[in-house]
């Protein structure tokens, strides 16, 4: 048994739902106690030290530190790390000026594997422990991420793109191989040690009818697999997928009708989804990744997070980075980013509630609010331990702070991937900072 020490965060539910009061766990000095992966023992380092197997070793992270379950990153393409900040495009024009480029070098396994570990690394550097991965349309694509995520022992969810249409030649799968390659791809890789498998049409623009059927047939058959793609991001895509299924009533409908929206489902973005596709989302449990500094960066929109959470038919939310139309791997820099675009609409977003997201939010959005996303007994050991004076500026601001909420929200405004001291991932200390 290992253990660390330290003041800590935690939710022991949705605060959207229920408010912060009755949901967030602020422990000023904790203890988080861990054995074969998982968390043995969460609270008052009062209370859980007495309980420690003698010689137990207690790694002390100190006042300034903040110990939470690592971050959730529902909606993210690790092939795009090469091209994350390019140059001056919106969504349609993005994919087909760097995104597809990009995506076909993927051809080579050797060169996805390095980006592999990269965008690993990346992840860890960042206390994210868990992601939704897109890979690229070629198998192996899949293959070299799992291994790499299997070699840190990190649970992640991945898929690889299915892709028919509206792209290059070299970069299009049809709806029998795609169909063929993701069964393979789940036999051999959903469930395994921490790893599961998402069945992944890139969106609805990029597939033909016929390929979302064959993967909504595919997830029929594997229910416990996720399912993930697009939705609703830019005005442009909405009214090109609306030409494209001219038969269908609105977006959600398109994947709706092909079997492919319910649980495990995470949705990315969906800016424009109007009220009725909210309420569907609602009614089947499916989710929505948002992706606040892709959105900013491609000049989509302000995702409206309080019009997502409305009380009478709230939708599953997770965030997501979005790499690489986001613009950071940095969960904090995400959730200032989240902040704005709340702000945007008129709406706030409080620090809490930001944390959540960043958590058990992404847990829930996954349906894996039972394993990760929360400090308790029985949970899987990922944490991440955030330094409170990562800067001159935020060790200047703290000194400032009234309370345990403005400190939170210093964090996620000022706070990048120099706050992230140390990631565990399975109760192993998986990143330490230098
Ligand atoms: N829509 C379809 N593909 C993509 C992608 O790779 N990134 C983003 N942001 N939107 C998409
Ligand atoms: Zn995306």
């Amino acid at each position: 048994m290992t253990a660390v020490r330290g003041p800590a965060l935690s939710f022991t539910g949705d605060p959207f739902r229920d408010g912060l009061e009755a949901t967030m766990v602020h422990e000023p000095d904790a203890i988080v106690a861990m054995t074969g992966g998982r968390i043995s023992h969460f609270g008052p380092a009062g209370r859980i030290a007495p309980l420690l197997p003698p010689g137990t070793e207690v790694r002390d992270w100190g006042r300034d530190a903040l110990i939470s379950a690592g971050f959730v990153d529902s909606h993210v393409h690790y092939p795009q790390t090469p091209m994350i900040a390019s140059h001056g495009a919106q969504l349609l024009d993005w994919l087909n000026r760097y995104t597809f480029p990009t995506e076909l070098k993927y051809a080579d396994k050797a060169f996805a594997r390095d980006v592999a570990r990269v965008f690993l690394q990346e992840n860890l550097r960042n206390g994210i422990t868990t992601s939704c991965v897109y890979c690229t349309v070629h198998a192996h694509s899949v293959d070299v991420l799992f291994e790499e995520a299997e070699k840190i022992g990190l649970r992640l969810a991945a898929g690889k793109v299915l892709m028919d249409r509206n792209a290059p030649e070299a970069l299009c799968d049809t709806a029998q191989s795609g169909y063929d390659d993701s069964q393979a791809l789940i036999a051999r890789w959903h469930g395994r040690g921490r790893l599961l498998y998402a069945i992944t049409p890139r969106f609805a623009g990029t597939s033909s009818p016929e390929q979302l059927a064959a993967a909504g047939a595919l997830w029929r058959q594997h229910g416990d697999c996720l399912m993930q793609t697009h939705i609703a991001e830019t005005r442009d895509e909405v009214a090109w997928v609306a030409g494209l299924f001219p038969d269908r009533r609105s977006y959600l409908d398109v994947y709706d009708h092909h079997g492919l929206c319910g649980r495990r489902a995470v949705f990315g973005h969906g800016i424009w989804l109007d009220d009725a596709e909210m309420q569907h989302l609602h009614a089947t449990g499916a989710a929505i990744a948002h992706c606040p500094t892709s959105n900013f960066f491609l000049g989509s929109g302000a995702f409206d997070i309080a019009r997502a959470m409305r009380a009478d038919r709230p939708v599953r939310v997770g965030l997501g980075t979005d790499i690489g139309a986001g613009t950071t791997f940095s969960i904090l820099s995400t959730l200032n980013a989240a902040y704005k675009a709340a702000q945007l609409n008129g709406q706030t977003l409080s620090a809490g509630h930001a944390y959540y997201l960043a958590t058990r939010g992404g847990a829930r959005a996954m349906y894996l609010d039972d394993r990760i996303g929360s400090l308790a007994p029985g949970m899987e050991a990922d944490l991440v331990v955030l330094d409170l004076r990562s800067t001159p500026l935020i060790d200047y601001r703290m000194r400032q702070a009234e309370d345990f909420a403005e400190q939170l929200f210093v964090q996620m405004t000022l706070g990048d991937d120099r706050a992230v001291q140390a990631t565990y991932v399975a109760g192993r200390l998986a990143y330490a900072r230098p």
